[in-house]
Parts: structure tokens; C-alpha cells; sequence
């Protein structure tokens, strides 16, 4: 089985992790396919919304620190993670979440991409970016001030606070909370209804709501540069090692 699921029913195209084995951790060629998929949708009549979901229990723990560290390293670039980031704000089409279980890191700020998201009660969000060694991505920095204020934003996004389905709710990164199982169902339906809309408004109001991806793509660019810098330090790599290494202790 592939580790990432491309689909489609009716309209609406679904991207899905399956690699559970590794609590659904992106990889390189992962991103990559998400970022084809989110960008051959803006010119894709036949898909009008995107819906991303995990598996059981699972929605993904993040970028794969084996990755990260291949970037540490220096031998690699992360050029495929910041497609995807850049195709994320880039999107024309509605993007929607169901989010099952854990939400780490890139899992957490893929949501604040998105137009509508759901989450079971036994979702949970954090990014765990500064205990890392990390600062910010996907344009987060920007981003989630405004969906839920600074405070709110510093203490996902600086702190590092796990947050439970409730308190994200609260915060407004989350529409909903729906049973697991009935998420799925239920985010599917919210998308057919949306790709039920006529087409060219919903374009349009997309693009309002969206108010143009420059500041963002701009914000990306500079936090990725950051971020690229960081992997490389040694705070980074030892948070690496340190998880690497945690089933030895
Ligand atoms: N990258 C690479 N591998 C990962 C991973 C990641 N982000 N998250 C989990 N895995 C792997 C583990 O190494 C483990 O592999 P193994 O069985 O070969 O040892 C497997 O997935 C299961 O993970 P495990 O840690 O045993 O599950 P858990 O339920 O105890 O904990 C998490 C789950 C998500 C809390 C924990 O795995 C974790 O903290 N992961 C790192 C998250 C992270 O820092 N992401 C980057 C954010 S920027």
C-alpha cells in the first residue's frame, strides 16, 4: 500500500496517510505527492474541493525526523516540503481536515490551511517545534495569530502545549468535533456540499476569503530558510538523537 492514498469520490479529491506503522510520518516522496495532488487540483475541473484524513486513531505525527536529520546532515534539500507548504496556500480549491487521534508538528499547521476542519474527540494538536531546536513553518508564524490571537497562538506554536479536541475547538482551529466514527462521513458530506456550489462562485469567494496567498507565500519562504538553518543546529540535533534514541534509555 502506498504510504500516501490519492482518491477521488465524485468531485472531491481525497489525499489520505497510510503509514501507520510510523504514526503516519511525511517523507519527502510523501510531500511531494501531496503537493502534485493540491496543484493539479487548481487546474482541474473535475476536482472542486480536497478533503486529507489519516487513518484510525492517526491523523500524522509530523515530518519524518530520520528525514529531517538526512537534511541536518546537509546532504539533502527540503525542497519537497516546501512545495507542499507553498501548495497549501496556494490552493484554489477548498481544503478540508478530518483529524482522527494525533496531530504533530506539520499535521497541526496543515490545519490552519484549511477552510473547514473536523476532529474527533480523541484528536490532539501540538507542535513541538522549539523543543526541537525548530521555529515555526507553513507560514504559521502568520497564520494562526489570526485564526486565535496571539496568546492562543503563542501557546500552541511557542509553548508547545498539547491541546486536546476541546481547547482547539475553542480556539477556532477546528469547526467541529464529531464521533470518530463519523468524522470521515461527515467531513465527506461537508465537502459534496461545497462541490455542489456553483462553480464559478464558489472560485471567487474562495479567492475573497483566501484575500491572496502573497504574505503567506512570503512568510513560508522566510521561515523555511529559518527552519533550514535550525536543522543544522546543534539544538536540533540533539533533540534528533535524543528521539532517535529514546527506546534505549
Ligand atoms: N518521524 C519518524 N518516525 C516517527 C515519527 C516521526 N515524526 N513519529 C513516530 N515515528 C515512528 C517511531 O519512531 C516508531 O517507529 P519504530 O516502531 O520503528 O520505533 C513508530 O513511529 C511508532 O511511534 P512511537 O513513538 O512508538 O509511538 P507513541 O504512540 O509512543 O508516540 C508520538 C507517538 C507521535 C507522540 C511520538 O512518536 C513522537 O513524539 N513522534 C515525533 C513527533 C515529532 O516530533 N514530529 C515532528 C514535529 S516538527
Amino acid at each position: 500500500m502506498p504510504d500516501i492514498e490519492i482518491g477521488r469520490e465524485g468531485r472531491v479529491q481525497t489525499i489520505r496517510f497510510n503509514r501507520p506503522e510510523k504514526k503516519n510520518a511525511i517523507t519527502r516522496a510523501m510531500y511531494r505527492e501531496m503537493a502534485d495532488a493540491l496543484n493539479e487540483a487548481n487546474d482541474d475541473d473535475d476536482v472542486a474541493a480536497t478533503l486529507i484524513m489519516g487513518t484510525a486513531g492517526i491523523f500524522t505525527s509530523g515530518n519524518d525526523l530520520a528525514d529531517f536529520m538526512a537534511v541536518a546532515a546537509g546532504g539533502e534539500q527540503a525542497n519537497d516540503v516546501h512545495d507542499y507548504l507553498q501548495a497549501m496556500a496556494n490552493a484554489k480549491k477548498p481544503f478540508i481536515a478530518a483529524v482522527d487521534g494525533l496531530a504533530v508538528g506539520v499535521g497541526t499547521t496543515t490545519l490552519m490551511h484549511c477552510d473547514l476542519v473536523y476532529a474527533s474527540p480523541q484528536a490532539w494538536f501540538q507542535t513541538p517545534f522549539l523543543d526541537l531546536g525548530l521555529v515555526p513553518e507553513a507560514g504559521s508564524s502568520l497564520i494562526a495569530s489570526r485564526i486565535m490571537g496571539h496568546q492562543m497562538a503563542y501557546e500552541l506554536l511557542v509553548l508547545g502545549e498539547r491541546w486536546t479536541a476541546e481547547r482547539a475547538e475553542r480556539a477556532g482551529l477546528i469547526n467541529t468535533i464529531v464521533d470518530a466514527g463519523k468524522l470521515e462521513a461527515h467531513a465527506m458530506e461537508q465537502a459534496q456540499r461545497l462541490a455542489a456550489k456553483p462553480p464559478q462562485a464558489l472560485a471567487l469567494s474562495h479567492g475573497l476569503m483566501r484575500n491572496g496567498p502573497e504574505e503567506i507565500v512570503e512568510r513560508i519562504r522566510h521561515e523555511g530558510q529559518m527552519f533550514a538553518d535550525r536543522l543544522k543546529s546543534d539544538e536540533a540535533r540533539a533533540a534528533f538523537m535524543a528521539f532517535m534514541n529514546r527506546k534505549r534509555a
